[in-house]
């Protein structure tokens, strides 16, 4: 796929803006907070409906103003697929595809699939465990659409279930009606979440395959990766030993753990299972890459992980996805910077951000087109 054009009204620090992508390969250059990450973070809301940064979509709309618009065109199949995102809080934002609205969100995520690596992913492993599950929760939103719904719902229905748990807080006990009340929104709860679970140890198992290549590759063969998905549902699950469990077994565990816990939910008033509160691990050769890892380990396992991700999207959607780059590039050594490179296929889309483009190999940037970015204006 490639992405033909991008129009932002009052998104970020854009008044206006008008592009159209030309090559396979963009370089957008500037100096700090002049609106680069601005530009790939409005092109992923188009691809995944939700930002990389922002936590809601106030912080998306130019100071001031009411109303931001992102759109673009891009073409798949030699068909030109028009998005809109219309965003006007606290209202419902609005999303048309080829300018007709569509109320869930499945109709609109699928139709621009990209992969996101930013700086801050290199810190992945570090990071909080709602950074790693909002990485997959992301990736698998845009390959099973419905799972952003159902995402959603779960949401919804664990917010009810909270209200409860925090109504009820402090009681040793519940009576019959109070318990047959929280045992209605105890099976909604599992239904929705033994979902989610299931899906994310499939992505995993799909990315822990790819990765663990991918980094014997770029460690020179010498550590072996292993991905864990620490659930508070369904146990750990090794990516590489064990078996993907049907949605039927993980609800009959989320049961379980649930009756375990309803006392210590009481006490506290918090609801303490479900996928919400689950983590992802990574081990090199047995060891925690969290507190074992170099800086340099770190940034291999990320590397991997990313690529893994291009690999299983394109096998997917058999189509090429965009590659974000933000800031990244620079970051990795010589031998990562073109095992990465190496790595995309010939007509991959890659947009990239820099402050300094001197980081680049000069046959990288022989068919680039580089734009200037400056206080929310772009020039070519
Ligand atoms: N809602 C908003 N309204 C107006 N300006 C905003 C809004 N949100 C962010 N900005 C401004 O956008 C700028 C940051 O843009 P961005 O993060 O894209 O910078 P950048 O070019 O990627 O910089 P760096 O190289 O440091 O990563 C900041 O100056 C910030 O104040
Ligand atoms: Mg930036």
């Amino acid at each position: 796929m490639f992405l033909k054009e991008l129009n932002l009204s009052n998104f970020r620090n854009y008044k206006e803006c008008r592009l159209n992508f030309f090559k396979n390969k963009t370089i957008f250059v500037g100096k700090n907070a002049q609106g680069k990450t601005n530009l790939l973070e409005s092109i992923y809301y188009l691809s995944t409906l939700s930002s990389i940064r922002a936590s809601n979509d106030n912080e998306l709309i130019l100071k001031g103003q009411e109303v931001a618009k992102i759109s673009c065109v891009v073409n798949k199949y030699d068909t030109d697929i028009k998005l809109d995102v219309i965003l006007n809080p606290p209202k419902k934002k609005v999303i048309k595809v080829n300018t007709l609205k569509k109320t869930r969100y499945s109709n609109f995520i699928g139709n621009l699939a990209i992969i996101n690596f930013c700086i801050n992913d290199l810190l992945l492993l570090r990071g909080n465990p709602s950074d790693r599950r909002k990485w997959i929760d992301d990736a698998i939103g845009q390959l099973y659409p419905a799972y952003r719904d159902r995402l959603s719902r779960y949401n919804k229905i664990r917010l009810q279930r909270s209200n409860l748990i925090k109504e009820y807080k402090g009681k040793a006990s519940l009576n019959y009606y109070q318990q047959d009340f929280i045992s209605v929104w105890n099976d909604q709860f599992i239904i929705a979440g033994s979902n989610l679970v299931h899906l994310r140890q499939k992505f995993l198992k799909e990315i822990q395959a790819r990765a663990m290549e991918k980094h014997k590759h770029i460690s020179y063969g010498d550590e072996l990766l292993c991905i864990k998905y620490n659930s508070s549902v369904a146990g750990d699950f090794n990516c590489l030993e064990d078996n993907v469990q049907p949605p039927g077994l993980i609800a009959e565990l989320f049961e379980q753990n649930i009756k375990k816990k309803q006392k210590e939910e009481l006490i506290r008033g918090q609801t303490l299972i479900g996928p919400h509160r689950d983590d992802i691990s990574f081990f090199i050769n047995d060891l925690e890459a969290r507190q074992y890892a170099s800086q340099g380990q770190q940034r291999t396992v990320v590397l991997a992980l990313k690529l893994a991700e291009l690999d299983f999207v394109e096998n997917i959607i058999h189509d090429n996805p965009l590659l974000l780059l933000d800031d990244v590039l620079a970051e990795l050594d010589k031998f990562r910077q073109q095992y990465l490179l190496d790595s995309l296929k010939k007509n991959t889309q890659t947009i990239i951000t820099t402050v300094d483009v001197e980081k680049f190999d000069s046959d990288y940037l022989k068919d680039v087109d580089l734009y200037t970015v400056e206080a929310g204006t772009v020039r070519r």
